[in-house]
């Protein structure tokens, strides 16, 4: 593999070109763990108030094309409970809050910003001259195992921060390369995976002897459990949206190999089975959360994943004036309905659907069914009761027969946020549940991946007693961040900068002094994850992202949708049968 030396310039591959192409650790025993300065009575470490008003959301995606960007200014509203005057002590720059305006970095920022933007061009990854991706860590002082590898997911946050700085070449040339290892022939033993998968990460092997260089993927066969990542095409999706809407150039969206990939893609997810929902069915370990941890069957992240990518692909792809062409946006179209209808209803929790469930009668057969996934009260998890606040609320992981996963996992809602699967109530809820559970789940660091970790004998069971995923450690509510990109554009997009930028500070008090960790542990994210990778790319590039879109927020544009406007509102449980 070749690394770029820092400062190398940036360069396009030549468009024809072809290729050869113990139970518990000590983090996890932290019961009593308190924040710092926050002893009995917890105070919170935001103002409880809203950092401002909710805009409407059609204002805030944006099109970058047109020269009329600026957000809306927005007004603040005094909370529920008090004047904002008397309740923005911890708010040093509460005034900044009045207008979803852009909030430009302090003299400590500038200078993390400078450590992070050569630690994201010390990680590009050169294929025969041409920057392609970024190292997933540039740590040597442990085993590699894959880390020296690009993943399609971690690339991510790397493309986007290059795209708001300007550089989309390292994108394209990503955005082409992957999508042509698509086309590779992928077995695990004697089993073909569909046409349409994609890798979870490459590397670039240098034949020494030939002085050639080919890109080798992996699509799940060195993966832990086998499992294919389901997530990888829809990234890149999401990705060549995000690349066509910042440089306006619709030639790479348009170019044959780039629809017939996408193409490829959502047939695998869109292809007919036995199914009786339209969210998408998964194996465990197919995500970011790529180990046994119990987000199998329909789960959130995924199916926003999919939700986004769908749009994302609706605006990109052509007919062709072809019946097949024709015919796949038209089931495109109809899945984003069913879906979002699904998830919509079935996924949302807050206190009042809560307290429904709490009292539904199971054993409901017919059509009228309320209780129409058969949850049986008692499968309520304790802590649920005291999490769940007054006003707020989240889609729960993962909706299946009797089956309720109630965990809060950071992608799905905020990515449920920005291409508006979730309502703009919704998205509003989601948001004021974070800032009532700031503690649990942001804590010191930023962003909790699930909340709460999984303990004791469900540990064993659900993770197959997994010594990496003990309870609030990495997958099993560790603090990620890389997550915070996505928080701070949940954020901007439902109006809220200053709790952004209050988590960014937040995180900007450890990533440098820490090396840039992959993870944090314990429950409020306050010890470096226990095998982390140090010097990760996606910690740096998910914070440089995040203050990208602080300082602009028109850069929102990039991964932010509006609501469809043939999705029907949300129709109450009981009638949906006969809709
Ligand atoms: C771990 C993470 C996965 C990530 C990879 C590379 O396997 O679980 O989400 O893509 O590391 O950073």
């Amino acid at each position: 593999m070749t690394i770029a030396a820092l400062n190398s310039r940036e360069k396009e591959i030549p468009e024809f070109e072809s290729l050869a192409f113990e139970q518990n650790g000590s983090a996890g025993k932290e019961t009593d763990e308190e924040l710092p300065n926050n002893k009995a009575t917890r105070p919170p470490i935001i103002d409880r108030q809203k950092s401002c008003e909710p805009v409407l959301l059609h204002n805030m995606c944006l099109d970058l094309n047109s020269s009329t960007t600026s957000l809306q200014p927005v007004v603040h509203k005094p909370f529920e409970n008090g004047s904002a005057e008397t309740n923005n002590n911890h708010s040093p720059n509460f005034k900044s809050t009045l207008k979803n305006g852009p909030i430009p970095p302090s003299p400590t920022s500038v200078n993390l910003l400078r450590e992070a933007w050569e630690a994201l061009n010390r990680s590009r990854v050169y294929f025969r001259g041409y920057p392609i991706g970024t190292i997933a860590a540039l740590d040597h002082s442990v085993d590699e195992l894959n880390y020296n590898q690009v993943f399609i997911r971690d690339f991510v946050p790397s493309a986007l921060a290059f795209l708001m700085d300007g550089k989309p070449d390292i994108v394209k040339n990503f955005l082409l390369k992957t999508i042509r290892l698509q086309s590779k022939e992928k077995r695990i033993d004697r089993y073909k995976l569909g046409e349409g998968a994609m890798p979870a990460s490459f590397k670039v092997f240098h034949d020494s002897d030939k002085n050639y260089e080919t890109l080798v993927a992996d699509y799940g066969e060195s993966a832990i459990g086998r499992v294919a990542p389901i997530d990888s095409g829809f990234w890149w999706i999401i990705l060549l949206r995000a690349y066509t809407k910042s440089t306006g150039d619709s030639s790479l969206a348009d170019n044959v190999e780039c629809q017939t990939g996408m193409r490829l893609i959502l047939s695998l997810c869109l292809s007919e089975g036995f199914d009786t929902f339209p969210t998408l069915l998964c194996a465990d370990g197919s995500s970011m959360i790529d180990r046994r941890m119990g987000v199998y069957g329909y789960p959130i992240e995924i199916q926003s994943l999919f939700h986004m990518a769908l749009k994302c692909a609706k605006t990109m792809l052509k007919g062709d004036d072809s019946e097949e062409g024709e015919y796949l946006i038209e089931r495109i179209k109809r899945r984003l309905v069913a879906l979002s209808f699904h998830v919509r209803s079935y996924f949302w929790l807050d206190f009042q659907q809560l307290n429904k469930i709490y009292r539904y009668k199971t054993e409901e057969y017919s059509h009228t069914a309320v209780n129409k996934f058969n949850v049986i009260p008692e499968s309520l998890p304790e802590w649920l009761f005291d999490f769940m606040p007054t006003n707020g609320g989240y889609f729960i992981g993962n909706v299946s027969p009797a089956r309720m996963d109630f965990r809060w996992f950071c992608l799905g809602n905020c990515l449920a946020i920005l291409s508006s699967l979730a309502t703009p109530e919704q998205a509003t809820a989601i948001m004021d549940l974070i800032e009532e559970r700031w503690n649990e789940l942001v804590g010191v660091m930023p962003v909790k991946i699930c909340y709460p970790a999984i303990e004791g004998h469900e540990w064993r069971i659900v993770t197959g007693c997994d010594p990496k995923n003990t309870s609030w450690s990495y997958h099993n509510g560790g603090s990620w961040p890389v997550l915070i990109w996505l928080l701070t554009a949940a954020c901007i997009k439902t109006g809220r900068p200053q709790m952004a930028r209050n988590a960014i500070e937040l995180a900007e008090k450890h990533l440098s002094k820490d090396n840039w960790p992959e993870y944090y542990d314990g429950k409020y994210g306050r010890y470096v994850g226990k095998q982390a990778r140090k010097q990760q790319t996606w910690s740096v590039a998910g914070y440089l992202v995040a203050r990208k879109l602080l300082e602009d927020p028109s850069n929102l544009g990039m991964i932010s949708l509006d609501e469809e406007k043939d999705v029907k509102p949300v129709l109450k449980r009981s009638v949906s049968w006969s809709k």
